[in-house]
């Protein structure tokens, strides 16, 4: 595949709701590298792609009278969160219900999609790429994001040991193999490293530190994870990085316009310590890019993310993560 990778977040979820098989189909029908499937668990300790263990974000749960009953409060992260959880459902449960669209006021397009799609295993997304390989002759990637993996592992659900089965019983194993496995926390990546040499990528939020450090007691923060030396550290179990492009890299100025001269030196830090960089998310609506890129009309309409993709490739960006894979195609095909 050639870099600049065109990673199709959540599959194609600009033009279909999210981790649907019909939003993963898309993603590939557009051209992008790979795919990007988020795992929680179920209670039964399956893998199941969403976003959030939060199930009302995405499905029809809150409709469901059957599962009226399992609505409750956690604390996810240190955060308080109401609603239904994955980790409550088991696999047949979760089978009964059906994916919506997350931002029904910004893509009210998807909302005709609303309830006509299950929830996929991990195994159901091996099987779906294995086919979409076959139908377009080519390889397409799985980018797999472990959600909340502590909180995962305290429940003893861990996501990395099936995740790892599964793949390696697929016959992805080794550094060459079109995967990234891809943790906003720390331990789980470096858990992983020990088991597989599939590629890893080590993702930084824009704000706070990984949610398992302060577990451990630690102090570390994403933005220390940033500078030259914490970037060496990550390249000593990840191969690359997927930071929040505006905050790491290039934030637009007052006037919302992106100008590359005030780019951070984050791309080459991350190249000077060995690791690949994959900035997220790139999204088509004005609700989501600077105001110089913004189209007329209100935060839904599409704004010229294409431009704004291309910079990032110029400045030297190994892949990036897109809601919208064809203007990405778009915006590599200029690029190249
Ligand atoms: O995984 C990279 C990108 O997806 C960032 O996170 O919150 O969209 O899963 P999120
Ligand atoms: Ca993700």
């Amino acid at each position: 595949m050639k870099t600049p990778l065109i990673i199709g977040h959540r599959g194609a979820c600009g033009y279909r709701p999210e981790h649907t098989a019909a939003s993963y189909r898309l993603a590939v029908e557009m051209g992008a590298d790979f795919i990007e499937p988020d795992l929680v668990s179920t209670k039964d300790g399956h893998l199941i792609a969403r976003h959030d263990n939060v199930l009302n974000l995405t499905t029809d749960v809150a409709k469901c009278q059957k599962f009226t009953t399992k609505k409750t409060t956690k604390i996810i992260d240190g955060e308080s969160i109401e609603g239904w959880f994955s980790e409550d459902f088991t696999l047949q449960e979760i089978k009964m219900l059906r994916a919506i669209e997350r931002m029904p006021e910004i893509r009210p397009e998807n909302t005709e999609y609303d309830g006509q799609f299950e929830i996929l295993t991990l195994d159901e997304i091996i099987a779906l790429t294995k086919d979409l390989e076959r139908e377009f002759d080519r390889t397409v990637g799985l980018y797999i994001e472990t959600k909340h993996p502590s909180y995962f592992t305290s429940l003893d659900l861990p996501l990395e040991p099936p995740l790892l089965d599964a793949l390696s019983k697929a016959g992805y194993t080794g550094k060459d193999a079109p995967i990234f496995l891809q943790s906003f926390e720390t331990e789980n990546l470096k858990w992983l490293r020990r088991y597989t040499q599939l590629p890893l990528i080590q993702l930084l939020w824009l704000e706070g530190q990984p949610a398992d450090i302060p577990l451990r007691g630690g102090s570390l923060s994403y933005d220390d994870m940033a500078t030259p030396e914490g970037l060496r550290d990550i390249a000593l179990y990840a191969d690359g990085v997927g930071p929040e492009k505006s905050h790491f890299i290039l934030a637009a100025n007052a006037k919302g316009q992106l100008d590359p001269a005030r780019a951070s030196s984050f791309i080459a830090d991350a190249h000077a310590a060995g690791l690949a960089v994959h900035p997220y998310t790139f999204r088509r609506e004005n609700a989501f890019l600077p105001a110089d890129l913004h189209s007329p009309g209100g935060d839904d309409k599409p704004g010229q993310l294409e431009e704004e993709m291309l910079l990032f490739m110029e400045l030297g960006v190994d892949g990036v993560f897109t809601d919208n894979p064809d203007i990405g195609l778009q915006a590599k095909q200029r690029f190249l």
